[in-house]
């Protein structure tokens, strides 16, 4: 029996959603009879028509390589290819093109940035401070550098909450800290980390910081000069952007003063046997043939989102989040996992009857996509010592209805289990 939420008013639809379900035509699929209801965002987001006409009118009418050609099609090419830099550039609120260098996701960005920018800076003894509630990409790379170094790993823990411990961030940032890597939104727990507080504490000890904003691009506006981060990563697929395309952002005076980190053509300036030169920002870190129908429908969604515009977009899903959270409540058994004060549209669970694992393939029966898992963050379930949570993670499209079709299929679970 689906529950609905009758005590909170339908309020004024801040998005036309109906209008933008059109734009994405996998939301018309039909599982097991039942409409798809897509709620594994988090994930990847779903792609609308535009961003895949982009990818087509690239291979349509431009097909050719960048930098590197002195016909049209190649300039042509090359002029998208940039356009789309300066719009990933705006989206973030830098107009320098040079600070934008264009990855294969958040992952490569934050591995470009530990291999670049760390292996410079971290020596023995050293210390890169990160916190509990880190994605995998955002561990990894920094152990990885410290193993390699000497260096030591240092974490942040979190409150019973989700929200990271800002006095032990204090004691734990020292001299010997040479970097701070922080997520800006949880994907396991959902939380917004308070990244103001973190850069000004962190710059007040002359430590750099790089956010992970995978989770964060698709839900909220960004302008890394008013955050004032020194590196902001991010991936296009998780803002209706293709897979395999991402961004890292990075102040022009850090970026500058870092050596490249992959040769290869397209970062050089010259080669000799002798000696090679290197090009300048961003070509510097953009070693061999780019993913440029990547780039070029990664500006395609940045103009879809900027149409659409990003204070509606996290209105919209600021809704959708008190409305799911509060219907998720009311089915027996369920505990949301990760309560902080400031949350994304990111809701994870554990449910007393069945495992995640067979919550998700009851939900997915019954056509509903989520999420179950230790979502790349295995220290966020060891902290709460849990081994896997059911994830549900919302976007723009989503409506109030399928988070009825949710809770529904969750009581079902628990009649099936119970
Ligand atoms: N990092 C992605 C997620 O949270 C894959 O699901």
């Amino acid at each position: 029996m689906a529950i609905r939420i009758s005590d909170i008013a339908a309020e004024e639809a801040l998005l036309d959603v109906e209008a933008i379900r059109a734009d994405f035509p996998i939301l018309d699929l039909v599982r097991n009879g039942n409409p798809l209801v897509y709620l594994d965002n988090g994930a990847t987001s779903q792609t609308p028509r535009c961003v895949m006409d982009a990818i087509e009118h690239y291979y349509a009418a431009r097909n050719a390589n960048v930098h590197r050609g002195v016909h049209y099609l190649s300039q042509a090419a090359t002029h998208d290819f940039e356009e789309a830099r300066k719009k990933a550039g705006r989206f973030i609120g830098t107009p320098l093109a040079c600070e934008v260098i264009f990855t294969r996701g958040t992952t490569e960005a934050i591995n470009l940035v530990a291999q670049s920018y760390g292996r410079t800076h971290v020596g023995a003894g050293d210390e890169v401070l990160i916190s509990y509630m880190e994605h995998h990409s955002n561990i990894v790379p920094w152990q990885m550098l410290c193993e390699e170094k000497g260096a030591h790993l240092k974490v942040i823990p979190i409150n019973d909450a989700g929200e990271l411990d800002m006095d032990a961030f204090e004691r734990l940032l020292n001299e010997r800290t040479k970097i701070v890597a922080v997520t800006h939104v949880s994907n396991a727990l959902g939380t917004i980390t308070p990244i103001k507080e973190i850069i000004r504490i962190a710059h007040s000890a002359g430590v750099p910081v790089l956010l992970d904003g995978a989770q964060a691009i698709p839900h909220m506006p960004i302008n890394v000069y008013e955050l004032g981060c020194d590196f902001y990563a991010f991936s296009a697929h998780k803002m209706y952007g293709p897979t395999g395309m991402g961004v890292l952002y990075g102040k022009a005076r850090l970026l500058d003063a870092m050596p490249p980190w992959q040769g290869g053509g397209d970062m050089i300036m010259s080669v000799t046997f002798e000696k090679t030169t290197y090009n300048t920002l961003p070509y510097k870190f953009e070693a061999g043939t780019p993913n440029i129908e990547g780039a070029i429908a990664l500006g395609a969604a940045v103009d879809y989102l900027e149409r659409l515009g990003m204070n509606a977009i996290a209105a919209h899903e600021h809704q959708l989040l008190t409305y799911a959270t509060r219907a998720l409540q009311e089915v027996p058994g369920l505990t949301i996992i990760g309560t902080a004060k400031e949350k994304a549209a990111v809701i994870s669970f554990v449910l007393e009857s069945a495992h995640p694992h067979d919550i998700g393939q009851l939900l997915d029966d019954a056509g509903i996509a989520v999420r179950a898992g230790h979502h790349c963050a295995q220290p966020v379930m060891q902290r709460f010592g849990i081994p896997a949570t059911t994830r549900a993670s919302l976007a723009l499209y989503n409506t109030r209805e399928e988070i009825d079709a949710l809770v529904a299929a969750l009581h079902n679970v628990n009649k099936v289990f119970g």
